[in-house]
């Protein structure tokens, strides 16, 4: 049973199947690479995914989204892209490295970086960030929902603040986009970063970023875009300036498969759903002596994963009693995001994390919450 959607869904929709090997047997060639009828067939392939992504997130110009490998490549491209010494930027204590480790490079080129401590229920308090502006912040940068306890942060009045300082909002939506509403207008989003692979349900290697037309946004990478091939110096055109390199066509067509599979089935019945699984475990989880549940108190503030300990039980020792024992696919750790679990007091063994995904059911959440419960059991004993 696989319950570690929160690092890569699975398994896809079948169209999502489809989609690849349609690009791969069927199309095979690369876009933009010539003038051919197969290569014109896959630039229709990104032009339709570019479209689909900007129908999803309200973006109203598609040639403003990036295809990159993953989030991180688009966090990467988002703050190595914008900033440069003498630029303070603000996140919280609840980011992923992927959002850490490109901010403690860039400090130490010079980039003055705060970082602001969450609650002990992973959320940041606004009055917090408020205090940690300052005349040279050009940037706050934070995920929307943390990968850890599933704590979403208040991203419209962030949004409020951040424009209020005259800063960029990037806005890391890893653990949110396919699960709840990521709406660029509406909380008006300077730089979006997705994973593909993730609630978009695309394979993995695929992730977008957005840059609003105001974002005066540099090339990371330098090579072959298939267009002004003369110029020495990368073409800043978007978005093929921010793409060079050959595209991977057939992660790109599933990610577009996998985004019209969301919206068709829709975002709020896919979160209700998921909603209504991670209720039901926390539920059964509560029963369990020892129990301690991460995030805020409530539930429907938590989204996409449930975050536990048992005392007296290590996490990864639980996750492989779940594994070898019932085949039960859970990830226990530090999640990439050890300032998370220092806010939640979970360094340093971390939390076993469990996210359920749009196929999940509840039975499979009570075989789950019973073997939990054999496990600890187990381990309890034998210690
Ligand atoms: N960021 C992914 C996770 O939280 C990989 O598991």
């Amino acid at each position: 049973m696989y319950l570690d959607n929160a690092a890569t869904s699975f398994p896809k929709p079948e169209c999502v199947y489809e989609a690849v090997l349609h690009a791969m047997r069927d199309v095979g060639a690369s876009p933009g690479r010539g003038g051919y009828r197969r290569s014109l067939e896959a630039g229709r392939i990104l032009f339709k995914t570019r479209e689909a992504a900007a129908g999803f997130f309200s973006i109203s110009d598609s040639s403003r989204i990036i295809f990159t490998h993953n989030a991180t490549g688009a966090i990467n491209l988002a703050l190595h892209g914008t900033l440069t010494a003498g630029d303070h930027v603000i996140t919280t204590s609840m980011e992923h490295n992927s959002l850490l480790r490109p901010l403690y490079e860039l400090r130490n080129r010079g980039v003055d970086l705060t970082i602001v401590p969450a609650g002990p229920d992973g959320v940041v308090s606004i009055a917090d960030v408020s205090r940690a502006v300052q005349q040279n912040t050009r940037m706050i940068a934070l995920s929307h929902v943390s990968n850890v306890c599933g704590a979403a942060q208040p991203i419209q009045q962030l949004s409020e603040l951040c424009h209020s300082a005259g800063a960029l909002f990037l806005l890391d939506a890893a653990q949110s986009a396919g699960h709840i509403p990521v709406d660029v207008q509406r909380f008006a989003i300077d730089l979006l970063a997705v994973p593909g692979h993730k609630g978009l349900l695309g394979p993995g290697g695929t992730g977008i970023l957005y840059a609003a037309p105001h974002v005066r946004l540099k090339p990371v990478i330098q090579g072959g875009t298939g267009t002004n091939s003369t110029a020495e110096e990368q073409p800043l055109v978007m978005p093929d300036g921010f793409e060079a390199g050959t595209h991977n066509l057939p992660g790109i067509a599933g990610l577009c498969a996998g985004i019209e599979f969301v919206r068709d089935r829709g975002l709020a019945a896919i979160h209700t759903h998921e909603q209504s699984l991670l209720s039901q475990m926390e539920q059964n989880l509560k029963n369990i002596p020892g129990i301690t549940i991460y995030g805020p108190a409530d539930g429907a503030e938590r989204c996409s994963v449930l975050s536990f300990t048992a005392s007296g039980v290590d996490p990864s020792q639980l996750a492989l009693e779940l594994d070898h024992g019932f085949d039960i696919a859970v990830r226990a750790g530090l999640q990439c995001a050890p300032p998370a679990h220092r806010t939640l007091g979970t360094l340093p063994a971390g939390t076993v994390r469990v996210s359920p995904g749009w196929l999940t059911t509840s039975e499979e959440i009570a075989f789950f919450s019973d073997a939990v419960v054999q496990c600890i059991t187990k381990i309890r004993r034998s210690a």
